[in-house]
């Protein structure tokens, strides 16, 4: 057994829809027992301490435990295109994103990009991912790899894109079968690794491919669905020209089977309230990318909609349109969104977001999300004075939900000091 010694927040449940006290657990002075990779115990000290033993403590006074943080939605070969200038959405893809993505054909630079991908989820302290790779199958193998040697659970898929995109970045529907079905039967289940079956979006695919991806999907029921949907307005438009049959964007994908539980639909930035309603009838959940909506000129996520009509939500960071690794400086760019729409985010709602919502999103919440016994251990030391003026501005916070609050909108990759994976400490900021 291992022992952890210092503040512990996580939630148990979503703070919107249940009371404070029955959402929110912090202890001031806690401590979280560790055993086989799994949560043993987390509460107060106090309360915990005759459990010890002989038990080492690590003394992590001065700084929050947390779960770890969840990105529902990111792209792998995406590392060398964070801050690109200029574009939209579309040309965005065709000048900077498809030329970069194209690179990861090459399996010696995947190989590398893989780690310093994985490097930087850990250093940001995201421990699970929902994860895009390039058209390549190389690319995701090359992911799974290295997720694997440091035991952390990781969703990905090669993206299908059989259309519209340049010469080398395209798939068939018979080479993306076999591609799919190879790495689903090599990958899924492995160590803590999960399949998801990667429909770039619906411009990139035709009708035979998105078929067949339902088709793919039916027959591996474990297996994810992540696709991008209601961006942006040329696109929108872009889609309806190419899917007349469809009622609306979220048909297209539905008509294909590909709305379902475990279905991930990143941005749904235009999404109106009866498309919410279907999407949360059919199980299906959607990525908020506050950064990446920004960054491209998108538009402004309707978080309450999309929550009131039960949608589940997760935040992913969307890098490479998206301009962070951190979850925790994602959560302060999703305020801001709030604050555009005139609905002020909740601190305690975004954190929620970023870890035990998540894990919902992506239906890992029985394994992740939280600290609560039994579940995989996932967690991070969060140092509180990790700079000058977030110690300043932490010290002066009177509560627990103002300090939550400058933390998400002051915190970045700086306050991670430590990063577990099933128990083992696979980051440590120098
Ligand atoms: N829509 C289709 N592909 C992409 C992508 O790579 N990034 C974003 N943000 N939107 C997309
Ligand atoms: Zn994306």
């Amino acid at each position: 057994m291992k022992a952890y010694r210092g503040s512990i927040l996580h939630l148990l449940d979503d703070p919107t829809k249940t009371s404070h006290a029955e959402a929110v657990a912090f202890h001031e002075d806690g401590l979280l027992l560790v055993e086989d990779g799994r949560v043993a115990a987390c509460g107060a000290y106090a309360d915990l301490a005759g459990r010890l033993g002989d038990t080492p403590v690590e003394d992590l006074t001065g700084h929050l435990i947390t779960p770890g943080f969840i990105d529902t939605h990111i792209h792998f070969p995406q590392v060398d295109v964070i801050a690109a200038h200029g574009a939209q959405l579309l040309d965005w893809l065709e000048q900077h994103t498809f030329p970069c993505e194209a690179a990861f054909a090459d399996p010696a630079h995947a190989a590398q990009t893989a780690t310093f991908f994985i490097d930087e989820l850990l250093r940001n302290g995201t421990t699970t991912a929902l994860v895009f790779g390039s058209v390549h199958k190389v690319s995701v193998e090359a992911l799974f790899a290295e997720a694997l040697s440091r035991d952390m659970r990781l969703i990905a898929g090669k993206t299908l894109m059989d259309r519209n995109a340049p010469e080398g970045l395209t798939d068939t529907v018979e080479s993306s079968r076999v591609d799919m079905e190879a790495l689903i039967a090599d990958w899924h289940g492995k160590g803590r690794l999960g399949y998801a079956v990667t429909p770039r979006f619906a411009i990139s695919c035709s009708d035979e491919q998105l078929a067949m991806a339902g088709e793919v999907l039916a027959a591996h029921p474990g297996v994810w669905m992540q696709t991008h949907l209601s961006e942006n307005a040329h696109e929108i438009e872009e889609t309806a020209r190419l899917f007349p049959a469809a009622t609306d964007y979220l048909d297209v994908y539905d008509r294909f089977g590909l709305l379902r539980e475990r279905s991930v639909f990143a941005h749904c930035v235009h999404l109106k309230g009866e498309a919410f309603q279907r999407m949360a009838a059919k199980g299906g959940a959607a990525a908020f990318c506050p950064s990446s909506n920004l960054f491209l000129g998108s538009g402004l996520f309707p978080l309450k909609d999309a929550c009131a009509h039960g949608v589940k939500v997760g935040m992913g960071t969307d890098v490479g349109a998206g301009t962070t690794f951190s979850i925790l400086h994602t959560l302060g760019e999703a305020y801001k969104v709030g604050q555009l729409r005139g609905d002020a985010l909740d601190p305690f709602q975004a954190f929620y977001l970023g870890t035990l919502g998540g894990a919902r999103t992506l239906d890992l919440d029985d394994k992740i999300g939280n600290l609560a016994p039994g579940k995989e251990a996932d967690f991070l030391a969060l140092d509180l004075a990790a700079t000058p003026l977030i110690a300043r501005r932490l010290n002066a916070a009177k509560t627990l939900e103002d300090k939550l609050f400058a933390l998400t909108v002051l915190g970045d990759d700086r306050v991670v000091a430590r990063t577990y994976l099933a128990g083992v400490q696979r980051y440590r900021r120098e």
